[in-house]
């Protein structure tokens, strides 16, 4: 191997342009989503959960402002008073200004907001270009584009959930979604007992939850092929799901009863018909789409009631990562939502077990055969989340980095769910089947799946 010192600093920039270039699209993409928004939209916070749009746009800039230009030096800050106000949770940065209260702030408005953006952008841009970044700069600019790709996932699910709480339904982006409803066959693949190994593995980018790889014993499993569908979740429902405690655990049924939860989130009853409120204004429920929009107990309930489980997450990160060429990188094949934007689809997930737009002909193992260029868990990435039954926990030997990052993941190991996978709002080149995304099991208003396993 040449490892002469002339060749490494070359391979060294070339690395660094390739991120600062990402840094650039990244940041790009989230002025991309708030084209179609007016100042107005920007502002509402609708739940504690959610943020308002212009939150999300200024604090994933305070992100490269505090971890990477401040301490960079030679940096001159927007606004000093931008530190409280866009800190999320980073206690070692500071104090923050209370989550809940994130919609009573109108100033800065939308326009202060995008130049506080191009300040930063600028200063990013002079950054690269005074010095050779240092490998802390480097991982931190990484983790910075993946925290943003995080956060335009966030302002798509945060403005869904706004929007429907407008009695006018409206329309995000114009977009058709997927209108075929084709019943599609679900079959189970099987997997045998054994040692297997889980977590991340490779240079390629990943969280510190998704690590170390390391050993899990799996009892024998079979886990469906695809995801459980709309017109399979109306059974349970149309069955009583909602009035029968024996099937649900104790929270959840206390859950259903304090929110009088009737039906996934978005959804509506209009005489005989259910319609749900999409991005693209409200739309007829299509029976073979995936259902989303559901809670952790809503899974649990619908997989005891079919006489299933779900997953675990080492059983899925097995099952899924058995049929990738590269399980360790972000995953390419999926619905994303950067390439719905792009060609004018709806952001929401398509139809179940079909690997195209508008083809039910490609659903591989049912209508078409089996093909063999298609594994039948390619579509688990990049559609809907899907809620595993395990708690979100420190992998054995995990470690919080040091410093304010360690804040990250580490301290929300506790009450909260990993969901798998990826969804029709996650943009590409962020999930990979190590990922460990986490909400607590009543959450809704993500794009959360649902996928049986059993023994
Ligand atoms: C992984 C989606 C649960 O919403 O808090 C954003 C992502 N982390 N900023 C969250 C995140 C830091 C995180 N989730
Ligand atoms: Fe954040």
């Amino acid at each position: 191997m040449d490892t002469n010192s002339g060749t490494v600093a070359v391979q060294n920039a070339h690395a660094a342009d390739g991120l600062i270039d990402r840094f650039f699209q990244v940041r790009a993409f989230s002025e991309k989503i708030v084209e179609p928004l007016s100042p107005e939209d920007c502002v509402i916070q609708s739940m504690d959960d959610a943020s308002p749009i212009r939150w999300h746009l200024a604090h994933t800039t305070w992100f490269f402002e505090t971890f990477l230009l401040k301490p960079s030096g030679d940096y001159r800050p927007f606004d000093e008073r931008f530190e409280y106000l866009f800190n999320s949770y980073y206690n070692s940065v500071g104090e923050q200004y209370p989550r809940g209260k994130r919609g009573l702030i109108s100033r800065p408005g939308l326009a202060e907001t995008l130049d506080y953006r191009s300040h930063v952008d600028q200063a990013m841009r002079s950054l690269v270009e005074g010095h050779d970044l240092t490998d802390e700069e480097r991982q931190v600019l990484e983790i910075g584009i993946h925290h943003e790709q995080q956060h335009q996932e966030l302002m798509l699910t945060d403005l869904k959930h706004a929007l429907s709480c407008n009695p006018l339904a409206p329309v995000y982006r114009d977009g058709a979604c997927e209108d075929l409803d084709t019943a599609v066959g679900q079959s189970w693949l099987e997997f045998d007992p054994g040692v297997v190994r889980i977590g991340h593995d490779g240079d390629s980018f990943c969280f510190d939850n998704e690590l170390p790889r390391h050993r899990v014993f799996l009892e024998p499993f079979q886990i469906a092929d695809r995801c459980v569908t709309n017109r399979e979740y109306l059974e349970f429902m149309e069955d009583g799901g909602y009035d029968r405690p024996e099937l649900w655990l104790s929270l959840g049924w206390t859950a259903v009863n304090e929110h009088g939860w009737r039906s996934p989130l978005y959804w509506t009853k209009t005489g005989s018909r259910w319609s749900h409120f999409t991005l693209s204004g409200r739309k007829p429920i299509r029976l073979d789409q995936p259902v989303c929009h559901v809670s952790y107990f809503e899974a649990d309930a619908y997989a005891r009631w079919a006489g299933c489980r779900l997953a675990t997450e080492a059983e899925w990160e097995h099952a899924v990562c058995s049929q990738l060429d590269d399980p360790f990188s972000a995953t390419q094949r999926g619905n994303w939502s950067d390439e719905l934007l792009r060609s004018g689809r709806c952001i929401h997930p398509k139809l179940s077990g079909t690997d195209s737009y508008c083809n039910p002909q490609s659903h591989y193992g049912g209508i078409d055969g089996d093909d063999p260029d298609q594994p039948p868990l390619a579509d688990a990435m990049g559609n809907v989340w899907e809620w595993t039954s395990s708690h979100y926990s420190a992998y054995p030997g995990y470690h919080a980095p040091a410093g304010a990052l360690g804040e990250y993941n580490g301290k929300f190991m506790c009450n909260v769910f990993v969901l798998k996978g990826g969804s029709c709002a996650t943009p590409s080149g962020h999930a990979r089947p190590t990922y460990r995304n986490f909400f607590a099991p009543e959450s809704r208003w993500q794009f959360t799946g649902i996928r049986l396993a059993r023994c």
